[in-house]
């Protein structure tokens, strides 16, 4: 069967782009080389096998994270329905064992915890071990609006967990993704990135100034889009693309840490006026999966199309900058390549 990404035309052509503007800029490269993304026929209420309807992943393998739960659940699913092998991670080897048995097709289960920055580097090592390229790393696991402060290496909790353990994951994975046809970075934000009301405050991601649950869920956010942003450009004069997607608002285990009368406005009302699950997880798999959608990167999706979000979205100097203090504070757990 043709690869349903890319074709050898394709891949002349980027080579000769590669070739003539590799003086540029990253950013201003970027610009050149990514398509601007098709209008696509699917919408808030479409699910994840909608979006896949049709399509034969046979062949490509995914990797997600928070695949015990929620939409990273219903993704896996989806994605090994359509015959795709799925890295399953979650947070033990129990979880992701579990996971991973509970579904239809090619799994193999794997753990981190983001918390835990050896862990994300074993997991990359024994995913690397499989020797095998990677056509789409999701990163789908995230914990929302901690009550307290928290520190994980002297980093606020959900930004190290949502952002840092994630960004150390997609630098170590880098090489398998770039060795893969078309490989894919989809990165999960959230339409909460706008709580960010003054973007990412480089001097308070110890929470050291202010704490505010929805502030730090949201700059987080706001991290995930801008790493995918500043990614994209990074690889854009390769095959490989990365995009962030706002999977709508669900019910899901991710409010387990709102006051109780949330939690049960959402688990029992919430069907009147939010996504289920399987809507919940179109989008990522819309992302990591179109054919429509090879070239396209540096984009923020909601409902499967390309959607606006707060300035701070588009800022390419705040996105740049975020990427050199995240290899800041994660130099020690990044590819030797990264490391001052
Ligand atoms: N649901 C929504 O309305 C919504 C809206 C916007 C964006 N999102 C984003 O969508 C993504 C998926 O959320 P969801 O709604 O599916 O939530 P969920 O059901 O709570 O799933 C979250 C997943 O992340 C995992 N996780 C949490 N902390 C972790 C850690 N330290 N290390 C490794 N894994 C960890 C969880 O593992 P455990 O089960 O072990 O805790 C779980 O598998 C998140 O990134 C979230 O920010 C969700």
């Amino acid at each position: 069967m043709p690869n349903p990404y890319f074709s050898r035309r394709d891949f002349l052509h980027r080579a000769i782009l590669a070739g003539l503007f590799s003086s540029l800029p990253v950013s201003v490269l970027a610009q050149i080389i990514t398509r601007t993304p098709p209008k696509s026929p699917f919408g808030s209420n479409s699910t994840a096998e909608d979006v896949t309807e049709g399509l034969n992943l046979s062949g490509l393998t995914f990797a997600i994270t928070g695949a015990n739960s929620g939409l990273g659940f219903e993704t896996m699913r989806v994605v090994a329905l359509r015959g795709a092998h799925v890295i399953g991670i979650a947070r033990t080897q129990e979880k992701a064992d579990k996971a991973c048995a509970s579904v239809q097709g090619e799994t193999t289960p794997m753990f981190l915890d983001l918390a835990d920055w050896d862990s994300v580097v074993r997991c990359a090592e024994q995913i690397r071990a499989l020797n095998i390229p990677l056509d789409g790393l999701i990163t789908n696991a995230g914990i929302m609006a901690l009550p307290e402060l928290e520190l994980v290496n002297g980093v606020e909790r959900q930004f190290a967990v949502n952002h840092l353990g994630h960004f150390i994951l997609i630098n170590q994975l880098r090489e398998p993704i770039l060795a893969a046809p078309q490989g894919r970075f989809v990165m999960l934000s959230s339409r909460a990135h706008r709580r960010a009301d003054n973007g990412i405050e480089f001097d308070n991601l110890d929470g050291s100034q202010h704490y505010d649950p929805w502030n730090a869920y949201g700059v987080s956010k706001l991290a995930n889009a801008l790493c995918a942003r500043e990614l994209a450009a990074q690889i854009s004069h390769t095959n490989a693309t990365a995009n962030s997607v706002h999977p709508g608002v669900i019910a899901t285990n991710l409010t387990k840490n709102l006051p109780a009368w949330q939690q049960w406005g959402a688990k029992y009302l919430g069907w009147m006026f939010l996504k289920d699950v399987a809507e919940g997880a179109a989008t990522q798999t819309y992302v990591a999966t179109s054919p429509d959608l090879v070239d396209v990167r540096g984009f923020y999706f909601a409902d499967c199309n390309v959607a606006d979000g707060t300035p701070y979205m588009k800022d390419d100097a705040l996105a740049a900058k975020l990427w050199t203090v995240s290899e800041g504070l994660t130099k020690d757990f990044l590819p030797p390549a990264h490391r001052a």
